[in-house]
């Protein structure tokens, strides 16, 4: 046929969009690399008052782009409007950790955000939008998204720990002296914070398991891990600032990964809803695990990772620090009674 059979667009609601994440992530999500190449967009930018001449530039920029895909830019700094039947949600804006801050230290500055935010999902948003938050504390925001947002499907909920998957990838594949895309199966479990826990156990390199390619359990304890885990932190001194170009990417991996089928054996990691999870972590948590999708936006939670005593220790730590985080916002999520531990 001699016309295109153009899909319906798709809208994207980014918070935060006049930041460093954004700056890069939105021309990748305009040229059609993360949904596809017939596949239109239109962009609904939120920013604050403070930022709206960048948010302006921003927008400008896009247009005189001219990408064929990119059908809408929309700005604005009311959350209902940028939420307005969106597909998906990108909820990048936060105030950003800065050199020598805890996480912690941003759950009570940053929670009253995704409460508003939430909210705005609840009334605006697509019944089925997908809400994936990088904001920080990220694990923790989403979940005070989704608690404040029960029109929207709690499983449509993610915080991004993809960065940490493809940080993971990156030190295997250059122990192991291999092109990182031999490297599979590597789950990221838990909080998106230095307690996560990059999984060697079960990841692959070269369809081999790693620790066989590898064989240094010390190296894997005792450098992979808290490399992996502190590598945020160590960007952040190096920058001053927080990664950006590497978190616009692992958006663009983390959503490509929901719109395209998972291949067989493999998995990618995402902070999930643990409600029916299959290893028995506590429910009602936002908690990374192996996922793995048929392309539709959708996920499932992979059920066959094996858990060594490593694993479950870690995890157990990691989902205490979860629940503790959890407790700290339960004034923003409707629990009352609980107190920051
Ligand atoms: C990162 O992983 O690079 C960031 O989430 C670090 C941070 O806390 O801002």
């Amino acid at each position: 046929s001699l016309t295109q059979a153009w899909q319906k667009t798709v809208k994207v609601a980014v918070t935060g969009a006049s930041g460093q994440i954004s700056n890069h992530l939105l021309f990748m999500l305009a040229s059609g690399e993360v949904f596809g190449k017939n596949q239109p967009v239109a962009l609904q930018l939120l920013g604050s008052d403070r930022s709206f001449g960048a948010l302006e530039g921003v927008a400008m920029e896009l247009e005189d782009s001219l990408y064929p895909l990119l059908r809408e830019v929309s700005i604005s700094t009311d959350p209902f409007a940028v939420m307005s039947d969106a597909d998906w949600a990108l909820m990048i804006g936060a105030k950003p950790r800065g050199p020598g801050q805890e996480r912690a230290d941003l759950l009570d500055q940053n929670g009253r955000i995704f409460v508003d935010q939430g909210r705005a999902l609840n009334e605006a948003a697509g019944r089925n939008c997908k809400v994936m938050v990088v904001g920080n504390p990220c694990n923790t925001n989403a979940l005070i998204a989704m608690e404040n947002a029960p029109n929207i499907p709690r499983k449509n909920f993610h915080a991004l720990t993809r960065l940490d998957e493809n940080r993971a990838k990156c030190q295997l594949a250059l122990k192991a002296g291999k092109f990182y895309t031999n490297v599979s199966r590597t789950a990221i479990w838990g909080n998106h914070s230095t307690t996560q826990v990059p999984d060697f156990i079960n990841a692959r390199i070269g369809g081999r398991p790693a620790i066989d390619v590898v064989q240094d359990m010390k190296w894997f304890k005792e450098e992979f891990t808290p490399t992996v885990a502190n590598r945020g932190g160590a960007l952040i001194k190096k920058w001053g600032r927080s990664s950006a170009a590497s978190t616009a990417v692992s958006i663009a991996d983390a959503i490509r990964s929901l719109v395209t089928p998972t291949a067989p054996g493999d998995c990618f990691s995402s902070a999930v809803c643990t409600d029916g999870n299959p290893y028995g972590i506590k429910e009602g948590l936002i908690f990374s695990m192996p996922c793995r999708s048929k392309g539709d936006g959708d996920y499932e939670i992979c059920d066959d990772f094996i858990i060594d005593d490593w694993l479950r220790k870690k995890i157990a730590a990691t989902e205490e620090e979860l629940v503790k985080e959890k407790e700290c916002v339960g004034h923003l999520i409707g629990i009352t009674g609980a107190a920051c531990r």
